[in-house]
C-alpha cells in the first residue's frame, strides 16, 4: 500500500524538473574512477522458469549513492539480496575492492562490510536503541553479564553522529517515530563497520519530514565514504540523493546514468518502456534503436 502511494507521488512530481534539451551537451558517463567499492558482474538468478535477474551488472564507488529503479517485479530486491547473501546467484561474479569474493550467506556479506536495511527494518520492538544495536552481538562484562553501560555509551556516540537530537535511549523502539527507527537501523548497520550499505525503500513508509531526515542521514554516510545502493520508487528521492541511477526492467538492466545527465522524463521512459536516453549507458535490457 505504502509503495503504491510512493509510486504515485513519484509520477506526480515528474514535471518539477524542467526537461533538458535533447541536444544539450552531456558529460561522459564513462569516467574512469579507479576501483569500485563493489562490482556485481553478469549476475543471473531464476526462480522456476522466471528469470528474476538476467545478466545484470552494477557497480558502486566509495561515497557514492546509486539509485536502483524499476517497476514492481523488475528484479531490484532480488539483485541486492544476492549481494546481501539472502539469495545465491546462479551465475555471475561479485568483487569488493577489485577482489572477487564469495557470498553465499548473510555472514559472508557482513564480513565484507556489506549491510542491508530492509523496508521492514527488522528491529526488535520491545527493546531500546542499544538493545537493537547489539542484538545478537551483545557486549559482556568480565563477569559474563550484559554490559549495558558500555552498550548504551557506544550507542549514544553513534546515534549522536547520525541524529544529534535523539534523546530517547531508554525507550523501546516501538515508541519511536518512523524516522527515529530508521536512524536506529542505520546506526546498527554502520556501527559494525559497513562500507557498503543497501537500503531497500527506506522512505516508503515515512512522512515528508522523516523522509527529509533519512535524506540527511544518507548525505552524511556518503560524506564518510560509505557507498549506498538505494532502491526507491520515488524518482524525486533518487534525483535528490543519488549520484547515479540504474534502471531495471524484467530482470535486466535498461541503463545506467549519472542523475545530472538525465531528466525525470527520460528516466520514466527507461522504467516504463525500456528506452535508454543519450545520457545513459545502455544495458542488456535497453530497447534497441531507441533514441
Ligand atoms: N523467492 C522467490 N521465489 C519466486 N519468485 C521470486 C522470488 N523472489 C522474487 N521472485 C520473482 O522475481 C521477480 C523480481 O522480483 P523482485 O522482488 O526482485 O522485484 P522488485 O524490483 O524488487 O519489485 P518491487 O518494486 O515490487 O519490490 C518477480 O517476478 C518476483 O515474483
Ligand atoms: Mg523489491
Amino acid at each position: 500500500m505504502a509503495k503504491r502511494t510512493a509510486k504515485k507521488t513519484a509520477l506526480k512530481v515528474v514535471k518539477k524538473t524542467p526537461a533538458k534539451k535533447a541536444s544539450a551537451p552531456k558529460a561522459s558517463v564513462a569516467v574512469a574512477r579507479g576501483t569500485p567499492l563493489v562490482e556485481m558482474k553478469d549476475i543471473s538468478i531464476a526462480f522456476g522458469g522466471i528469470k528474476a535477474v538476467d545478466h545484470a551488472s552494477i557497480d558502486l564507488y566509495p561515497g557514492e549513492v546509486v539509485g536502483l529503479l524499476g517497476h514492481n517485479g523488475a528484479g531490484k530486491s532480488t539483485l541486492i539480496k544476492i549481494l546481501s547473501g539472502a539469495y545465491k546467484r546462479d551465475v555471475g561474479q561479485i568483487f569488493v575492492d577489485g577482489k572477487e569474493i564469495s557470498i553465499t550467506n548473510p555472514r559472508d556479506a557482513k564480513a565484507n562490510g556489506i549491510e542491508t536495511i530492509y523496508q521492514t527494518l527488522a528491529l526488535a520492538d520491545n527493546v531500546d536503541a542499544a538493545g537493537n544495536l547489539y542484538l545478537g552481538r551483545e557486549l559482556k562484562t568480565r563477569l559474563g553479564t550484559l554490559d549495558d553501560v558500555a552498550m548504551e555509551d557506544a550507542t549514544r556516540k553513534v546515534m549522536f553522529k547520525l541524529n544529534p537530537n535523539f534523546r530517547r535511549f531508554k525507550e523501546p523502539v516501538s515508541k519511536l517515530s518512523g524516522g527515529q527507527r530508521q536512524s536506529v537501523a542505520i546506526a546498527r548497520a554502520i556501527h559494525f563497520n559497513a562500507r557498503i550499505l543497501i537500503m531497500d525503500e527506506p522512505t516508503a513508509a515515512l512522512g515528508p519530514q522523516e523522509t527529509a531526515q533519512v535524506g540527511e542521514l544518507i548525505k552524511q554516510l556518503k560524506a564518510e565514504g560509505i557507498g549506498i545502493f538505494l532502491i526507491s520508487h520515488d524518482l524525486h528521492d533518487v534525483f535528490d540523493l543519488a549520484d547515479r541511477l540504474v534502471v531495471m526492467k524484467n530482470g535486466k538492466v535498461v541503463g545506467t546514468a549519472y542523475t545530472k545527465d538525465v531528466t525525470h522524463d527520460e528516466v520514466l521512459g527507461m522504467i516504463i518502456a525500456g528506452k535508454c536516453p543519450k545520457g545513459a549507458i545502455p544495458g542488456p535490457g535497453a530497447l534497441r534503436d531507441a533514441a
